[in-house]
């Protein structure tokens, strides 16, 4: 993994934590992005009679992911390391798998994001623990507030599914 500019990075974190934190955040970077490109898919192959609230439903989602990219890989930067850039280095991480492009109908839409959520959200728990036994309180912060967001999507998209 390549090292920013880091002259004078000293943010009371030792070397080997903000190593072993940005690994694990690119892994996740890769799944946001893994999950950004699905979103999109879904949005744009969704069929059936719920296609309006789910199409527009999963823009809200891709939105969030776009924002969340932005700031995992701005957080690595901070430790001091850069971010992966290339989409074959996100496939090739990532825990999420990619889909084709075919019509998918409401039911398996939101089976497909539930899912992912679901990986989400217990890989988003194991990088807190990480973060927190490691005093890198800023990665937990980041990471908490996305963990209860994916928890509230869950949740939502379980109500539309029963
Ligand atoms: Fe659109």
């Amino acid at each position: 993994m390549e090292k920013s500019r880091n002259i004078n990075l000293n943010i009371g974190l030792n070397e080997n934590a903000r190593e072993e934190i940005s690994k694990a955040l690119n892994v996740y970077l890769s799944n946001l992005q893994i999950l950004y490109a699905k979103l999109h898919n879904l949005h744009w192959n969704v069929e059936g009679q719920n296609f309006f609230k789910i199409h527009e439903k999963l823009e809200e989602f891709y939105d969030a992911t776009s924002e969340q990219i932005d700031e995992v890989a701005e957080r690595i930067l901070s430790l001091g390391y850069r971010p992966l850039v290339k989409l074959s280095e996100y496939s090739e991480n990532s825990d999420l798998k990619e889909i084709e492009s075919r019509a998918y109908d409401g039911s398996e839409t939101l089976e497909v994001v539930l899912e992912d959520f679901t990986t989400l959200i217990n890989e988003t728990r194991k990088i807190i623990k990480l973060a927190q036994e490691k005093g890198d309180e800023g990665t937990a912060d980041m990471l908490i507030g996305y963990l209860k967001e994916y928890e509230k999507n869950s949740w939502m998209l379980r109500a539309m599914l029963s």
